[in-house]
């Protein structure tokens, strides 16, 4: 933990590359092909080569592959900045997404939860994983890419977990109606790859009648540019052309009387300390 100052200087020196806005030319906008390539073709695509030939069982075990749990790494919590193994980080992660989920679950209902966006299953595996005994649920996990549903589907299949993994992407209308109705939906780390949601987004998702939409995403608008870190943060993500138009667009719904937002915490986390995430719970009115 750093005082304030030591705060500021450690992320002055660590940052310097997010210390100036960037300029037109240094912005890296992904388009969905970027998309595709940065996960089915790349990170998805290793990996789901390692979890077969090493015959991975565990979601733990994937992540590890994935994200050497052994190894050290700074993450942002609270407010400050902590150093921890990345298995403690990966912990806080499902115990947060968790912690948040059952406040609103009741242990003698059926509940279908789905993760848009799940990328090889961490998160929802890991929250089978803990909520299977006491929770009655069925998993769902839409994801863009091939290999992240292909890493999903072997691990819920040696796992014997009721999980069900679709094609999904956020962009393409037809993509919603494999969500199943009346759900418990939540995102995590997936929508800032799109650099400005579209009304058509949550139009979609509202046909799907969702009971409560949780997203556990980085929101670009509720950095303070006066603070060092509010400053790296704004940069970081117009640098990688992530999304800077989430929260004033759930602002603006939530005013037209179109949405209800329930609960809403900022920065609360981030392996990543320059991409906090935040959580907004919602719903359609
Ligand atoms: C950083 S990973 C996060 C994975 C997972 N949600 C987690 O928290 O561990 C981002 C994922 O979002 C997916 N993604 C990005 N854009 C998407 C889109 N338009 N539709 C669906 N998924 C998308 C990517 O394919 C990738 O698997």
């Amino acid at each position: 933990m750093y005082s304030k100052k030591n705060i500021n200087l450690y992320l002055q020196s660590n940052y310097k590359d997010y210390l100036q806005t960037p300029s037109f030319n240094q912005i890296k906008k992904k388009n969905l092909n970027e998309v595709v390539r940065e996960f089915d073709k790349e990170e998805w695509k290793n990996l789901y080569k390692k979890v077969k030939n090493n015959n991975l069982k565990s979601i733990k075990q994937v992540d590890h592959e994935y994200n050497n749990l052994n190894k050290q790494n700074i993450y942002f919590f609270n407010k400050n900045f902590y150093k921890n193994k990345n298995s403690y980080i990966l912990n806080k992660y499902i115990e947060v997404y968790k912690k948040t989920l059952t406040n609103y679950l009741n242990k003698k209902n059926s509940y279908n939860l789905v993760e848009l966006g799940s990328g090889y299953g961490s998160k929802i595996i890991n929250l089978a994983v803990s909520l299977n005994k006491d929770y009655k649920i069925n998993y769902y996990s839409g994801e863009l890419s091939l290999n992240g549903r292909n890493i999903s589907n072997y691990i819920s299949k040696k796992n014997n977990l009721k999980l069900k993994t679709f094609k999904f992407n956020f962009l393409d209308k037809s993509s919603y109606k494999f969500i199943p109705q009346n759900s418990v939906i939540f995102t995590s780390y997936s929508m800032h790859y799109m650099h400005r949601i579209k009304n058509s987004l949550f139009n979609n998702l509202k046909k799907t009648k969702p009971i409560l939409i949780i997203n556990f995403e980085p929101l670009f608008e509720i950095h303070d540019k006066r603070s060092v870190h509010g400053n790296l943060c704004k940069n970081y993500i117009i640098k990688n052309g992530y999304c800077i138009n989430h929260y004033s667009l759930m602002k603006k719904l939530s005013n037209e009387k179109k949405i209800k937002i329930i609960e809403f915490e900022k920065n609360i986390f981030g392996s990543n300390p320059l991409l906090p995430l935040s959580k907004i719970i919602w719903k359609f009115i």
